[in-house]
């Protein structure tokens, strides 16, 4: 049921505070350790692994990204990121000291099965991250840690991304806490701020108007483009797919940094750029790299849209449009700022009078190599 909301994908994007909330829900202990009980790995096998290697496709593969920078932030273990149906193909490096990562909705994707078939085959162990219950992954894997988004019907996915995001923050900080690569304080606050977040996804869909008001505005774009850094790069590519998949409008997501090798060229007047800017009370030289991006695109004519959080002021001299999002820091910030995004593609593809939750060609779970 939709219960009231037009289309699955708008009643799954409001569940999103939700899916963060359920999927954190009964993982600490009382004195705010992290208990990963259903990881049916051995704590001396966890201990050793030397290398992470996520496999998944589509939204879930951007899911690792993220994971990458939290996880190698926390724990200093190298974390690759490969598309399930690339990894499977070549000849990957895969040992008993290898954490495979499997992330999916569906748990039947059979790109990302056959991924985790090879690399069992070669010794790694597999840990799943899966958000429904009774599929095949989780049967294949060494070990299956569920997100808790509830099913999810639109072929879009929304409240799944937030929910493997989540999780992937639950493997990394229970990762450095079992290592004893960071100090418990860092961790315990970083966990803190986990558990704000699905007040601030709530923050977020509060002033969903805003974001549907230019969507409408936009219904005739042709082109969009994405750019981010550090984790706001694979929320680019993230709002990239959404307007593909739904909106079947060409939209690219870049690494901001890439702009000057290449992209920019593509930047005409009138040529909407939406901009993912990190916290300004992070990393300084982080956001100001992404200020200057901004400006950059800006002096070529590109209209920017600028998803910043609230009380940054310094994008303000260069924003057509701002959608602001609560604080966060900015390892946390994708589970934010995708939000505007998803929300974006779905008002577009409405106002396009097209099919939010079917769109042509696609299918919720591709059971296909
Ligand atoms: O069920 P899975 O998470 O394994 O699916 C992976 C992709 O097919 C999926 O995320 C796809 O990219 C979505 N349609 C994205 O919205």
């Amino acid at each position: 049921v939709k219960e009231g909301y037009p289309s699955f994908m708008d009643k799954e994007i409001h569940d999103q505070p939700k899916a963060v909330a359920d999927t954190l829900l009964g993982r600490t202990s009382p004195t705010g350790a992290l208990v990963l009980d259903e990881l049916r790995i051995e704590e001396s096998v966890l201990r050793a692994v030397d290398k992470i290697i996520v496999v998944a496709c589509g939204t879930a593969a951007y899911s690792g990204h993220v994971a990458k920078y939290a996880i190698e932030h926390w724990c200093r273990i190298p974390v690759e990121v490969e598309l399930a149906h690339e990894f499977r193909y070549r000849d990957p490096i895969v040992n008993p000291r290898t954490l495979v990562v499997a992330i999916s909705q569906s748990g039947e994707t059979m790109d990302t099965l056959m991924a985790v078939r090879h690399a069992r085959e070669q010794g790694a162990h597999v840990l799943a991250i899966v958000n429904t219950h009774g599929s095949t992954l989780p049967r294949e894997a060494d070990a299956v840690l569920y997100t808790h988004a509830g099913p999810e019907v639109a072929v879009a996915s929304t409240k799944a991304f937030l929910a493997q995001i989540t999780a992937c923050y639950l493997l990394g900080l229970y990762l450095a806490q079992l290592r004893g690569t960071k100090f418990p304080e860092e961790l315990r606050d970083a966990l803190a701020e986990l558990q704000s977040i699905p007040d601030k996804v709530a923050e977020v869909l509060s002033r969903e108007e805003e974001v549907r008001a230019e969507a409408r505005a936009m219904h005739e774009a042709t082109s969009v483009l994405f750019l981010g850094r550090h984790v706001g790069y694979p929320v680019a590519l993230e709002g990239a797919l959404k307007l593909k998949e739904i909106a079947y409008i060409h939209a690219e997501g870049f690494a901001a940094g890439e702009l000057k090798h290449g992209p920019i060229a593509l930047v005409e007047p009138g040529q909407p750029v939406f901009i993912i800017v990190p916290s300004p009370r992070g990393r300084d030289v982080l956001h100001q790299k992404v200020v200057s991006n901004i400006q950059e695109v800006r002096a070529r004519g590109a209209r920017t849209l600028v998803i910043a959080e609230e009380g940054d002021e310094a994008v303000v001299p260069y924003a057509d449009v701002i959608f602001r999002v609560p604080q966060t820091s900015t390892l946390l910030s994708p589970l934010v700022a995708v939000v505007p995004l998803q929300i974006f593609a779905s008002e577009l593809a409405t106002a396009k009078g097209l099919d939010v939750d079917q769109p042509r060609n696609l299918a919720k779970s591709v059971t296909v190599e």
